[in-house]
């Protein structure tokens, strides 16, 4: 396998820097304490057995480090990782051809793991519990299966959405942690960590306002950390204060708390074009002209996580929370629902 299997998710500068970034080990990985404690004690035992790793999935909000996780895993397996993705493996013969070139203890990342096609899911069934690959040979009724034998090796799944994985594939993994957005004591910790990487001069106030506007995703931290330091070079003496950060994420458009241009369009529709909601996600999507995929992956979930936006059989509603962000009045009665009206 190679790079070509990796998925084209953020541009190639971005993913070499990033890697550049990466913690290596559990003992370096900041946050997530629960997760590490976890992970940390089945490595040890599955180790003193002499075993490859029970299969993980990893889920949660893009760019919280499932994918960093997994080489952290491989790192502190001893074992090599090959790395790929649902929409990248398309045919039955494209994961046999992957499987078969694993060797005992190795891992294969797939990343969103959600996007595996039926066909693909069902070769993966037999080879995650019983590290066999059935392969049909001929066709009609002179056609026979035979069961090859792979190495014990571990997947590891990654996904932004959970419930669009099969029930039989979810079964089939052994180890099931949701990754969470960072405190920001860790997210503080990650931007000092990361500016110490780089060599970026960053003072206490400096990492605390870049933490505070990184809605709890390292990647976005890591992302605002590189454009923040462009500007304290370019507008001021080079070193990353508060001014200097709170400055330049004025001008990138991002708010005291991480809000971005599209999650203020969403909130502006769902509260002046939808009286506050309930809407349904894809009118939302359709009235500011973006994916609903965008929205539900990347905006959703985190405006979920600071109560500005709940979720109701009947669409998303916006909370006076985020009316206050706003600066909207609240309206004490909330709006009749439309359909009253005709009563
Ligand atoms: N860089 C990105 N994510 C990180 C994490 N969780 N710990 C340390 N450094 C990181």
């Amino acid at each position: 396998m190679d790079d070509r299997m990796v998925a084209p998710q953020q541009r190639e500068g971005e993913v070499r820097a990033e890697g550049s970034l990466r913690p290596r080990l559990l003992a370096e990985y900041i946050g997530q304490s629960l997760i590490k404690e976890n992970l940390g004690i089945t490595i040890a035992a599955t180790k003193s057995r002499g075993e490859a790793l029970d299969h993980v999935l990893l889920y949660g909000p893009p760019g919280l480090g499932k994918t960093t996780l997994a080489h952290v895993i491989a790192n502190e397996m001893g074992a090599g990782i090959k790395i790929t993705s649902g929409p990248v493996i398309e045919r039955a013969g494209d994961l046999a051809a992957i499987l078969t070139n694993l060797r005992q203890g190795d891992i294969l990342f797939i990343d969103e793991v959600h996007r595996l096609g039926r066909a693909v899911e069902e070769v993966l069934y037999p080879a995650m519990e019983d590290y066999a690959l059935d392969i049909m040979i001929g066709k009609g009724p002179a056609a026979k299966s035979i069961r090859l034998k792979l190495p014990h090796f571990t997947i590891i799944g990654a996904t932004t959405r959970l419930a669009l994985i099969t029930s039989p594939l979810r079964t089939r993994f052994g180890l099931i942690y949701r990754l969470d957005y960072y405190e920001l004591p860790a997210m503080r910790e990650i931007v000092q960590r990361s500016a110490a990487v780089l060599g970026i001069k960053i003072d206490e106030a400096g990492a605390r306002e870049l933490a505070c506007r990184a809605r709890g995703t390292p990647r976005i931290a890591n992302r605002l950390l590189r454009r923040v330091r462009d500007y304290a070079e370019v507008r001021a003496d080079g070193v990353i204060t508060a001014r200097v950060a709170a400055e330049c994420l004025q001008l990138l458009e991002v708010d005291q708390l991480g809000l971005d241009t599209i999650d203020h369009k969403v909130l502006e529709a769902i509260i002046t074009k939808f009286g506050g909601g309930p809407v349904g996600l894809e009118t939302i999507a359709a009235s500011i002209g973006e994916e609903a995929d965008t929205i539900m992956d990347v905006c959703e979930p985190y405006l979920l996580q600071l109560g500005f936006i709940e979720r109701t059989p009947r669409g998303r509603t916006a909370t006076r929370l985020a009316y206050e962000h706003l600066g909207v009045p609240y309206p004490e009665t909330p709006a009749e629902p439309a359909q009253s009206a005709l009563f």
